[in-house]
């Protein structure tokens, strides 16, 4: 007997019915980049669309945001050079540009879900996400530093601390801190797998913070392997993580399926910077329908099992009305 698949596709409320998954706003987190100052706004060269912005026009833009249903957002600053040293001092300045826009943003948005970095390299002047010495990154020196930053941004009031920084142990240790210093309910989102990917480049553009020396090899999973990231989540998982993220994301859906297989954890898809600005650069030459491309990408990411996906294009959909509540 033939099967007539074609049933199911005939009309739209059909295609509609069985549909097997649906972008939602509420899973979508838009990044953020911020700079010091009072009204400032920078182009990023090789992110056409998306701008560095000083905390006041970023507060405008997160108004927007809010009211058109964006739950979300997850920041990351843009730090001066001068400010940048060998022991990235600067990223456990209490006044410094993250305490400060956060502090503001949930003055004014208690209910916006504010997710932090934790990571040295934008504020570190070699660039690397960990503390770097005579060619290599010490690991748990780095953690010390990441476990104070942790606090301070959960001091300042993030909902969420994100370390993306891929040095062994910080989770454990990072729980362990904030839980002692009374923090028991701001969760750690662990960038638990997260490949040493070529398509990080537009993100160190914004915030100016490629390494200086050498590559993110010593730290970061290689691109070759999965069984590793696994080990990776599971650890990152029994440390205490409340949430398991994968990044990149397109690049990376068998592992985020086998993530999502292995874990009754809310599982979260970084769709990184390049992938943002190879399908941005695609339209523009018109090789393929922006649209259309940014709602399959994200369906991709969720199809594979990501509950949540952090996309540069969060704020676009919900302006142009992409996703239907
Ligand atoms: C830094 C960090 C990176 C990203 C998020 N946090 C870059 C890197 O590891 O070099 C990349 C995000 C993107 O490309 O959009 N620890």
């Amino acid at each position: 007997m033939i099967k007539r698949g074609r049933i199911l596709r005939k009309n739209k409320n059909i295609r509609e019915m069985v549909s097997e998954n649906k972008l939602h706003l509420e899973n979508l987190i838009q990044p953020i980049f911020l700079i010091s100052g009072k009204n400032k706004r920078e182009k990023i060269k090789t992110m056409d669309g998306i701008e560095r912005k000083s905390i006041d026009l970023q507060i405008k833009d997160i108004k927007k945001m809010v009211s058109m249903g964006i739950k979300s957002v997850i920041i990351f600053p843009s730090i001066e050079e001068n400010k940048k040293n060998k022991n990235a001092t600067e990223a456990l300045n209490p006044k410094g540009l993250i305490p400060n826009a956060v502090k503001e943003i949930k003055k004014q948005f208690p209910e916006l879900i504010l997710i932090t970095d934790i990571a040295l390299d934008p504020y570190n002047s070699d660039g690397h996400d960990g503390i770097l010495r005579n060619g290599k990154i010490l690991n748990d020196k780095t953690v010390d530093i990441l476990v104070k930053q942790a606090i301070l941004h959960a001091k300042s009031g993030a909902d969420f601390v994100a370390p993306s920084d891929m040095m062994d142990g910080r989770i454990l240790k990072i729980r362990n801190n904030l839980d002692k210093e009374n923090f028991k309910y701001v969760g750690i989102i662990s960038y638990a797998a997260k490949y040493c990917s070529s398509l990080y480049g537009p993100f160190r553009d914004a915030l100016n913070s490629a390494p200086k020396s050498g590559d993110k090899k010593t730290y970061q999973i290689n691109p070759a392997n999965s069984d590793e990231a696994l080990k990776e989540v599971i650890e990152d998982e029994a440390e205490g993580a409340d949430m398991l993220m994968i990044k990149p994301a397109i690049f990376y859906l068998d592992i985020i399926s086998k993530v999502k297989a292995n874990t009754y954890l809310p599982v979260v898809a970084y769709q990184v910077s390049g992938e943002y600005s190879m399908l941005i650069c695609s339209s523009k030459n018109n090789i393929i329908d922006l649209d259309d491309a940014i709602l399959e990408s994200l369906l991709s990411i969720k199809r594979a099992g990501a509950n949540l996906i952090i996309s540069y294009f969060t704020s676009y959909i919900a302006k142009k009305g992409l996703i239907k509540t």
